[in-house]
């Protein structure tokens, strides 16, 4: 049996230990796609042990490499990749949503696919968990313990931007490890006046404070440069988490999730002989047909 694996979208930690595994059972019949789509594209197709997966298990990124691929959404790179994927038994699909909807779309067109949600956003809607969002989470909270004892040290505040794209699951998961002083995840939560008063508190109090805001609501800048108006003695400072949620090294629970993962995925290709997802809901693990969409 050929079985292809590629990884779509943003990297997510875990990804590695996924094709680590599927590695081990399927050994050369296991091949991969540089660069997701782009490579099923343009046939960049080559067996996974050139990627040398050895001893890359625990690492972050991904070792097949990721890419965003538009023209996998267009009527000739599709069936330019379904030509490609046609050569094999099943093709295996790491990412989010739009990786899940480019997967169905194969397995509509004849392609016998399986798909592992795949994502730090964790929005991927027919699963509770997605691979990455623990790491991603915990490395927020890392910065923000490491970054507010020199906050309190000036009775300064820090707006810490986390990633998350449409989507607030990463600052709600950060807020329970570190509950800020003030979360923002959408605009209507930019209160000015409210942000002030606790940042003004917790200074005259000889603390610092944590403001916690989800990307793409508005520049940390313009956030700084308005509370400074009202409050223009305190010191504001900015942190960007961005990448370092993508790129550390994946958490023992993600590590777990994606052998798991793995696990159901090695089942779904080696014995059900049918196209699917792996989803995580209630606690467990279960896979879907393509045309279930669960609860959305
Ligand atoms: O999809 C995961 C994610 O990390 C989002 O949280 C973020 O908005 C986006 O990817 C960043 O994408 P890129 O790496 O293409 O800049």
């Amino acid at each position: 049996m050929k079985v292809l694996v590629l990884t779509s979208g943003g990297d997510a930690p875990g990804m590695n230990m996924v094709l680590f595994q599927l590695y081990k059972r399927f050994g050369h019949n296991l091949y991969a796609c540089r660069a997701g789509f782009k490579g099923l594209i343009n046939n960049d197709i080559i067996p996974i042990s050139e990627f040398k997966p050895l001893g890359k298990a625990k690492q972050a990124g991904s070792i097949i490499k990721c890419s965003r691929c538009p023209e996998f959404k267009t009527e000739a790179g599709f069936n330019q990749g379904l030509e490609n994927a046609k050569r094999f038994d099943v093709v295996v699909v790491l990412g989010g949503n739009g990786s899940y909807k480019g997967c169905k779309q194969l397995n509509d067109n004849g392609v016998r696919t399986v798909f592992i949600p795949a994502t730090i956003d964790n929005d991927v809607h027919i699963s509770d968990y997605s691979l990455g969002y623990h790491t991603a989470v915990q490395a927020c909270v890392k910065t923000i313990d490491n970054v507010m004892p020199s906050m309190d040290a000036f009775d300064r505040a820090c707006i810490f931007e986390v990633m998350g794209r449409n989507c607030p699951r990463i600052a709600k998961g950060v807020n329970l490890g570190y509950p800020c002083d003030y979360m923002i995840t959408s605009k209507k939560d930019i209160d000015y006046k409210k942000i002030a008063e606790i940042i003004k508190n917790n200074h005259d109090l000889g603390k610092g404070s944590a403001i916690l805001l989800k990307e793409r609501i508005i520049k940390n800048q313009t956030l700084i440069k308005n509370l400074n108006k009202l409050e223009p003695k305190i010191e504001i400072k900015a942190v960007t988490v961005g990448y370092t949620q993508r790129g550390s090294a994946p958490t023992d629970i993600d590590l777990e999730y994606a052998r798991k993962f793995a696990k159901f995925a090695i089942n779904i290709i080696s014995h059900k002989k049918i196209s699917g997802a792996i989803i995580y809901k209630k606690n467990k693990f279960y896979i879907i047909n393509n045309d279930d969409e669960g609860d959305s």
